[in-house]
């Protein structure tokens, strides 16, 4: 299995199954160490204060169990730095280890999954992983292609935050849409104000109880639904980002679609730019009074140019599916017998990813940005402009 690794300097790199050191029972290991999730951040510049309870932070954000819109599982991650960081909690250069040991993992579970294991959930991944791994497919709760993997990520992510903050780059993901329901358009400001206010991490405060009371409905009936979360990203300087392969649209597309469940990306006007003329389309540009520095009236870029950042705020939005395990009697095939089966699978899930998904989003879009960040300063570093572009 590859591509378990983001980033080409910060380079952030996962392990660890959603279920992984159920099997190991060895009573002479603490359980701690049966299984579990790991991260290792590679490119951790030397000198950065990190704190297990600085991850631990941001891994409490995406844990279920946290509100009634949320899948009864509990995930009780407790983080442990396991190398990289010194007694004085500073980075050392060396890569950073976490771990992450896999706590919820009871036999009962297990078996459920035990007994599905040879039909496919539609919307799930398991018929590509029984394409692809057949017999060594892991059958217990999706392997990587479970929720759970995510905790390494946003792991990583925390490293990234707390290299970002030093440059004032505030990265920032909520719900704009759930299941039809849709936010007022809301600036940065209001939206970092409000955005963790409720369960469903809607910014948008008049609409966020409407969702929540949506969800429950919708989870009444065993089904699930889904919706848009927006990533703003502020404080981002002009020039990060390379005009090929490596657009930073295209990076950002990269992690925030490796998640699982994001089926769209748009980036500013996104889709509407379709239905668009070209003068309203282009954001004009002008010099500002206050800063002497170059502004845009708009922002229907999204934040980039030529695959370039130029300066302005970053906006992203991402489409999430409804979460495809559903308690609904779905037509699907069995493996084993070759014969059409119904399903209706009785596993633990949530109504609806959205109060989830947001950290994991951040988390991405920090580490890609980290990474375009190191290679931005090291290209300025050696080039020689006249100083005049500096000061656009
Ligand atoms: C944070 C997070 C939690 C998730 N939790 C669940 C879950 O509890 N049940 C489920 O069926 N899918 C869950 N998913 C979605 C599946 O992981 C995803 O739909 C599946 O891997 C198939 O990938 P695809 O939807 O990108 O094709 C979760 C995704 C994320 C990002």
């Amino acid at each position: 299995m590859n591509g378990n690794t983001f980033g080409r300097v910060f380079r952030v790199t996962t392990c660890g199954e959603s279920y992984s050191g159920c099997f190991r029972k060895t009573p002479d290991i603490p359980k701690e160490l049966y299984g579990g999730l790991l991260c290792i951040v590679d490119g951790c510049p030397a000198g950065i204060h990190i704190t297990a309870e600085d991850i631990q932070k941001e891994l409490d954000k995406r844990k279920p169990g946290q509100s009634k819109l949320d899948s009864p599982r509990l995930e009780k991650d407790r983080v442990f730095i396991f190398s990289g960081v010194m007694e004085n909690q500073m980075s050392t250069g060396a890569p950073i280890g976490i771990v992450i040991p896999n706590n919820d993992i009871e036999d009962v579970h297990v078996g459920q999954y035990h007994d599905y294991k040879d039909m496919a959930r539609p919307g799930h991944a398991e018929y590509t992983f029984m394409k692809k791994y057949g017999q060594f497919n892991d059958w217990v709760g999706a392997g990587r292609a479970s929720g759970r993997e995510t905790v390494s990520r946003v792991a990583g992510g925390a490293v990234a935050k707390l290299i970002l903050d030093r440059y004032g780059i505030d990265v920032i993901a909520y719900t704009v849409e759930s299941h039809g329901i849709k936010a007022k358009r809301i600036d940065y400001k209001t939206a970092k104000e409000n955005y963790r206010k409720n369960n469903i991490n809607c910014p948008d405060l008049d609409v966020a109880q409407k969702m929540e009371e949506d969800i429950l409905e919708v989870r009444k009936t065993g089904e699930t639904c889904g919706g848009v979360v927006e990533l703003l990203i502020e404080g981002l300087p002009a020039g990060l980002g390379e005009p090929v392969f490596d657009k930073l649209e295209a990076t950002l597309a990269h992690a925030l679609m490796s998640i699982g469940a994001v089926k769209g990306i748009e980036f500013g006007a996104g889709f509407d730019v379709a239905t668009m003329l070209g003068s309203e389309c282009n954001d004009e540009m002008y010099w500002d009074k206050e800063t002497g520095r170059v502004k845009f009236y708009t922002n229907h870029a999204g934040g980039f140019l030529g695959g370039i950042s130029n300066g302005d705020e970053v906006r992203v939005r991402l489409a999430v599916k409804p979460t495809p395990t559903v308690d609904v009697v779905q037509r699907t095939i069995d493996a084993e017998t070759r014969e059409d089966v119904k399903l209706a699978p009785i596993t633990r899930r949530d109504a609806s990813l959205l109060p989830r998904i947001y950290p994991v989003a951040e988390a991405m879009a920090r580490i890609a940005i980290v990474d375009a960040l190191m290679q931005f300063k090291g290209y300025r570093a050696m080039e020689s402009l006249d100083e005049k572009y500096d000061r656009m």
